[in-house]
């Protein structure tokens, strides 16, 4: 097989997505965009892989890291110029190089590996990647001759009224013969109403010189959707949404309503979990097999064992075991690792915590900072005193403690194995293990004095 190179455009400001953030790090289903394109084109087989840089290069490149490597693009001067950056590391190779923008999240490999094909079997120098858009607005157009066969391309701004009637496109996804791409991309002049270097032009440079150049159409353009706005972006979201979701589908996952159950990239689901509508799973999260999510759910960077519940609830970068039930209306703050058989339940807030195994806090509790052995019970409206206005603190529960209704936990603090805390007690000394500990106020009773009271209000 000839030798395969690729370069990502990723230099470019994205004025149109008027936004601080540099336009190929805006996430898709919470990946960045450039990092989508990079893990796709990872799957073909390909020697080199270049990204040029520009705008936000040390952010871009701390994303990629030794993905592949760099060029730097000072002025962004057009897309030519752009793959021009990438002289040094390929000009003089022998093979095919695969052109890709970073602003295109959707293309998948099959359809860049379908390009590669379709370049060798025609023999081209130049092969560029084309769809039919239904409002091919902003996009270069296709111009072909009677035969059929591509001219060149001309941008949406140059195009006149009967050239922007065409609807196919570019897609800004190429094949070139390596050293007949850089040696047209010295003839690209910068004449056209942008002032800038078209990489497209190459097409027709070649093209002049008599080369073979080609184009293959994909049946999908909504994989090639290139994203220069926000409105761009939302497209971009819910194809690459429903994308993921029925990759899940396909895997064993039920989603109940696939248009309103948001899932990042990177998340991992068992079989025969059920996720309900209104969730979002975010981050690196890994859920195991037979849980039930949402509805109405948030749960970001985390790993669920099998068999788990979390209903109306918002969990984040934490632990979650097996057999747990969080919610309805729980959070699960970060740090926390919670183990098997838990049950944490309804306005329950956990933050930095340890909870161990078979234990519950079922209703209205705060615990932070905190370690919970096993088989705890935590009763309804207990709390952690962990902060003293300066300094979080330490609670230490041992197993089987039982923690009576309405506690105050006053840290740090240590609650020995086996002890009984009883209900409205303000705990601000170790209980030893096996002790009940009351710490609350006497309670006195004044007999008839009610009947006193209303004598006198009389
Ligand atoms: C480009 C194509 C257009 C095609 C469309 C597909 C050109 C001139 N036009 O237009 O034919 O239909 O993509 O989405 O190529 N970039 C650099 N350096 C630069 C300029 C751009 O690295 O100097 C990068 C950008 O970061 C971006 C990519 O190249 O990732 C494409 O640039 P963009 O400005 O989005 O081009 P389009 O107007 O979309
Ligand atoms: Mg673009």
């Amino acid at each position: 097989m000839t030798n395969r190179y690729a370069v990502i455009l990723a230099a470019g400001q994205g004025t149109r997505m008027k936004s601080k953030l540099y336009k190929v790090l805006h996430p898709v289903c919470g990946k960045p965009m450039v990092q989508h394109v990079i893990n796709q084109i990872s799957k073909l087989n390909i020697d080199e892989i270049v990204t040029v840089v520009g705008h936000g290069a040390e952010l871009v490149k701390s994303q990629l890291g030794d993905q592949c490597r760099f060029v730097l693009q000072e002025e962004q001067l057009g897309t030519a110029h752009a793959v021009l950056q990438a002289k040094e590391l390929l000009e003089d190779k022998e093979g095919v190089t695969l052109v890709v923008c970073g602003d295109t999240p959707l293309i998948t490999s099959e359809t860049m590996a379908n390009l590669f094909t379709h370049h060798e079997e025609t023999n081209a120098k130049a092969t560029v990647l084309t769809a039919l858009a239904d409002d091919p607005a902003g996009y270069g157009r296709i111009i072909r001759n009677e035969e059929g066969l591509v001219e060149k391309i001309v941008e949406h701004k140059d195009a006149s009224e009967e050239e922007r009637k065409i609807n196919e496109i570019n897609t800004g996804t190429y094949c070139f013969d390596n050293r007949a791409l850089f040696a047209a991309l010295k003839m690209v002049s910068n004449d056209n109403v942008q002032g800038e270097y078209y990489l497209p032009d190459v097409i027709e440079i070649l093209k002049n010189a008599g080369e073979i150049v080609s184009a293959y159409v994909t049946g999908d353009f909504s994989e090639t959707l290139g994203v220069n706005d926000r409105v761009a972006l939302s497209q971009a979201e819910k194809i690459m949404r429903k994308r993921i979701n029925e990759y899940h589908m396909r895997n064993g996952a039920t989603i109940i309503d696939p248009d309103h159950t948001y899932i990042d990239a990177d998340a991992e689901i068992g079989s025969d979990t059920i996720i309900h509508p209104g969730t979002r799973i975010s981050g690196a999260t890994k859920i195991g097999s037979d849980c039930v999510i949402g509805p109405n759910s948030e749960v970001n960077n985390c790993t669920i064992g099998d068999g788990t519940v979390i209903r109306q609830s918002v969990v984040c970068d934490s632990e979650i075991g097996s057999g747990v039930a969080i919610g309805p209306f729980a959070h699960i703050r970060p740090n926390s690792q919670i183990h098997d058989e838990v049950k944490i339940g309804n306005f329950v807030e956990i933050k930095k915590t340890v909870f161990g195994r078979g234990s519950k806090a079922s209703h209205l509790s705060y615990i932070g900072d905190a370690e919970i052995g096993s088989d705890v019970n935590i009763g309804c409206g207990s709390i952690t005193v962990n902060y003293d206005g300066k300094k979080k603190h330490l609670t230490k529960v041992e197993d089987e403690v039982f923690i009576g209704c309405n506690s105050n936990l006053v840290a740090p603090v240590t609650i020995g194995k086996g002890a009984y805390i009883a209900a409205g007690s303000t705990v601000t000394k170790d209980v030893p293990g096996n002790a009940l500990a009351i710490a609350r106020a006497q309670q006195i009773n004044k007999e008839n004095y009610v009947e006193k009271l209303k004598n006198k209000q009389k």
